[in-house]
């Protein structure tokens, strides 16, 4: 079975929990793309120009520790606003959606722009608030100190940023299937996925 399933939202829509059921559930592979540009970030961090690593980023910059602080996340929303970060980076996801066995992509722009083909694509949302609640409890696990308003007016800056840029800006798909996780736990969310997924797919077989 060759299959992509496109699964873009917001940050802590529940993308990657929801990706990563999906294809655990049907044998694919999955490539969080968000890392992709949390990987610029992390070097252009450093000094580095973010044009010059997304053209030569390499396995082994996906593999460094801390891409999921709240800093590298909020410098992967400014480099990815740049148009030659963004076109860096394309043939590495298409390449990957490619892979014989299919694949599950989760990002900002991969029903829109990454794999306007997707067989199935899907846009996770939830509330802000309930999204800062999220990010607030995952980084408090990791020993952050910031406070909830701290993280939401993050959150809610990221989601501008995204929104308004003019490359690739968040937007669901006009054939995107919308999943609002605010009231959803982990279990009902990756099954209201799979039950689209799999409604999809017999659609079109
Ligand atoms: O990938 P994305 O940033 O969209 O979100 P995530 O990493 O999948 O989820 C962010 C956090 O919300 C994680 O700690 C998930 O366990 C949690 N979550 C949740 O509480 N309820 C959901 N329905 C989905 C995710
Ligand atoms: O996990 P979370 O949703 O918080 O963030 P992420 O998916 O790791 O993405 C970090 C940042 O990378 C986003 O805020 C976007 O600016 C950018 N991104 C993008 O522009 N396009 C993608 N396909 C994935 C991420």
């Amino acid at each position: 079975m060759t299959i992509t399933i496109a699964i873009d939202g917001p940050a802590a829509a529940g993308k990657g929990t929801i990706s990563k059921a999906v294809a655990e559930h049907l044998g694919l592979a999955h490539l969080d793309t968000g890392l992709l540009y949390r990987a610029v970030a992390a070097r252009t961090l450093t000094g580095e120009d973010a044009i010059a690593v997304a053209q030569d980023l390499s396995a082994g910059d996906l593999e460094v520790e801390n891409l999921r602080t709240a800093e590298v996340a909020q410098m992967a929303s400014k480099v990815a606003a740049i148009p030659e970060v963004r076109l860096a980076l394309v043939a590495f996801q298409r390449d990957f959606a490619r892979h014989s066995d299919g694949a599950v992509l989760d990002g900002r722009d991969i029903g829109t722009v990454i794999c306007p083909d997707a067989a199935v694509k899907l846009f996770v949302t939830a509330s802000p608030e309930v999204r800062a609640r999220r990010r607030y409890q995952e980084q408090a696990a990791q020993g952050s100190t910031d406070s909830y308003e701290t993280v939401l007016t993050e959150v809610l800056a990221r989601d501008e940023r995204d929104m308004n840029r003019a490359d690739a800006p968040l937007k669901p798909a006009d054939d995107a299937v919308l999943i609002d996780t605010s009231d959803l736990g982990i279990k009902a969310a990756v099954d209201a996925a799979i039950r689209v997924i799999e409604q999809r797919m017999t659609d079109g077989a």
